[in-house]
């Protein structure tokens, strides 16, 4: 079995940026990144379904733009962009799992919407990017997650079959599209937030990927 991981949210904690945000925008930092993280989605998702893609930073600095006019903010979209590349703290979680996954012989996989560069730097300020085999971005596929693009991605550079992935994301989206795909999906609950009613269960919920080498120890799932 192979462990791929989605990045914001579930590997990087998206906390330092809301700090940052508080810290140039007051009380409006809150809303603000909450506007900004719904607006990237919604911007991903329409690109993905009319195509082409544009890179994810650029979907980043748009919903940045509409995020800021919407709440009468100002600032500089592009460089508030670049705070995902450098603001960004892995879980404390994160580090040891990793290092367990790596002692069982779990190959470790980055799946992420981010680009490539963006992705490599972000992991690499958060300290954990030497704990990964292999980085792949969406963008190589030409969609952004849940297109199922994304996910085919991983198991054609893996030369696996999506049933020999244990995939692992905090936002429900995602575990709707990889479980769709044909994924074991973890759903990392790092908050108690109720499932979306899509129709799909994740086939484990975990309250920290410390919880995650569990699911390879065990002989029967390697079966
Ligand atoms: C990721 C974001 C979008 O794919 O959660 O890493």
């Amino acid at each position: 079995m192979t462990a791929v991981f989605d990045v914001y949210g579930t590997l990087l904690d998206l906390a330092a940026l809301e700090v940052e945000l508080r810290r140039r925008f007051g009380e409006a930092g809150g809303p603000f990144l909450e506007r900004w993280r719904r607006a990237q989605l919604e911007y991903s998702w329409l690109h993905t379904l009319t195509g082409p893609v544009p890179p994810f930073e650029q979907v980043t600095a748009a919903a940045a733009a509409w995020a800021l006019e919407s709440l009468g903010l100002s600032g500089d979209p592009e460089e508030l962009t670049r705070l995902w590349r450098t603001a960004l703290a892995a879980y404390p979680d994160v580090p040891a799992a990793l290092d367990a996954l790596a002692a069982l012989g779990v190959p470790r996989i980055v799946l992420s919407n981010g680009d490539g560069a963006a992705l490599a730097a972000a992991l690499t300020a958060a300290g954990v990017i030497g704990a990964f085999d292999r980085i792949l971005s969406a963008g190589e596929a030409g969609a952004f997650k849940p297109d199922p693009r994304v996910y085919r991605l991983a198991v054609e550079a893996l030369g696996v079959e999506p049933a020999a992935v244990w995939f692992f994301s905090s936002n429900f989206w995602d575990v709707f599209g990889a479980k769709r795909f044909g994924f074991r999906v973890a759903w990392v609950r790092r908050r108690p937030v109720p499932a979306d009613h899509l129709g799909v269960r994740p086939d484990a919920v975990l309250a920290s990927l410390a919880e995650a080498p569990a699911l390879f120890a065990r002989p029967s799932q390697d079966a």
